[in-house]
């Protein structure tokens, strides 16, 4: 086939510790990401020159080389030229349904879906741990896109162990549509204001690493326990991006008020996201929130959590 279309779901932090630095300027973080049902739809397909195209349905997203799905099918004609001189070039199209620069992993999903797309439409076959690879030369949480679900994810976040699907909970997600955080700046912000606490020995960093991994967020998880996943919800970035967006951090105030199991930000926000333990009730927190926030500035999703990252439509 000459053609794909695939689901590109969004992912949101259940967990998120920043350890310390990493010689290559990144954090040594553990995380716990989650895919939500969330989801843009990338369609691609062979071209009879040698060009690489992206189209996409919202203004804010570049269509140009800085777009990362155009990095990954450039990346996959780098490594493949036999392969890409034999099929041509690349036409990408992205339906954006999930919000920019959110925390949410929009981009990083559209790549692991071009990814995925290209191996199929090539035929080249590659194997999970062949396309991890490829992923994570285009971010750190273009590898756990690809397969997506619940896992833990450490070292930049490219190091994953699957965890228990999460299937049965749902989230409602809100954010404000002029306001966009710079993970860039998230992270060295936090780097100046909590440096001289990171962790510098390996073996400490692999024993936190750990520690995460054997406690009572994981052990929730294995439980599929709603209420205490709300309570262990994590997130270090709130420290420093909270106060300098007191919009977001109201927005937060005013979920945790909500009667959801928990509410955190997810990844670097500003998204902000209250777990629910069914639909209506994610339904009822929404129409709570948009009554107490009347601003029409804040979006609201209501969505699933769900155990499949890229898929083939
Ligand atoms: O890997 P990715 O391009 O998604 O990361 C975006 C930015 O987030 C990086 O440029 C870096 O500033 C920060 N980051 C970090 N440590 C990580 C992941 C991301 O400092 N483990």
């Amino acid at each position: 086939m000459h053609s794909y279309s695939l689901t590109a779901p969004a992912k949101i932090n259940l967990y998120l510790e920043i350890l310390g630095d990493r010689s290559d300027g990144y954090h040594e973080l553990v995380m716990i990401l989650q895919s939500i049902e969330l989801a843009d739809q990338i369609d691609i397909r062979s071209l009879s020159t040698d060009d690489i195209r992206v189209s996409c349905n919202h203004p804010q997203v570049p269509q140009d080389e800085t777009n990362l799905a155009y990095k990954a099918a450039k990346l996959m004609t780098e490594r493949f030229p036999d392969v890409f001189a034999q099929f041509g070039g690349v036409e990408i199209t992205i339906n954006k349904q999930i919000p920019v620069a959110a925390g949410l992993a929009g981009g990083s999903t559209d790549a692991a879906a071009v990814l995925v797309g290209i191996d199929m439409m090539w035929q080249l076959g590659l194997t999970h741990p062949e396309l991890q690879e490829l992923a994570q030369q285009l971010g750190s949480d273009v590898p756990f896109c690809i397969a997506g679900g619940t896992a833990l994810a450490t070292g930049r976040g490219e190091q994953l162990s699957p965890l228990p699907d999460l299937d049965s909970l749902y989230v409602v997600l809100g954010k404000y549509r002029s306001i966009a955080v710079s993970t860039p700046w998230a992270y060295k912000s936090y780097r100046s204001e909590f440096g001289d606490s990171y962790i510098r020995k390996t073996e400490d960093l692999e024993s936190r690493a750990a520690q995460v991994h054997s406690g009572p967020m994981v052990k929730a998880i294995a439980n599929k326990d709603g209420s205490e996943i709300g309570q262990l919800l994590h997130n270090d970035l709130e420290k420093v991006v909270l106060p300098a967006y007191p919009q977001v951090s109201q927005l937060r105030d005013t979920f945790q008020n909500s009667g959801a199991l928990g509410v955190m930000m997810s990844g670097s926000g500003p998204t902000v996201f209250a777990l629910c333990e069914s639909q209506a009730q994610a339904q009822e927190i929404e129409q709570q929130i948009r009554s107490k926030i009347p601003d029409p500035d804040l979006d609201f999703w209501v969505t699933k959590f769900c155990s499949t990252g890229i898929r083939i439509i």
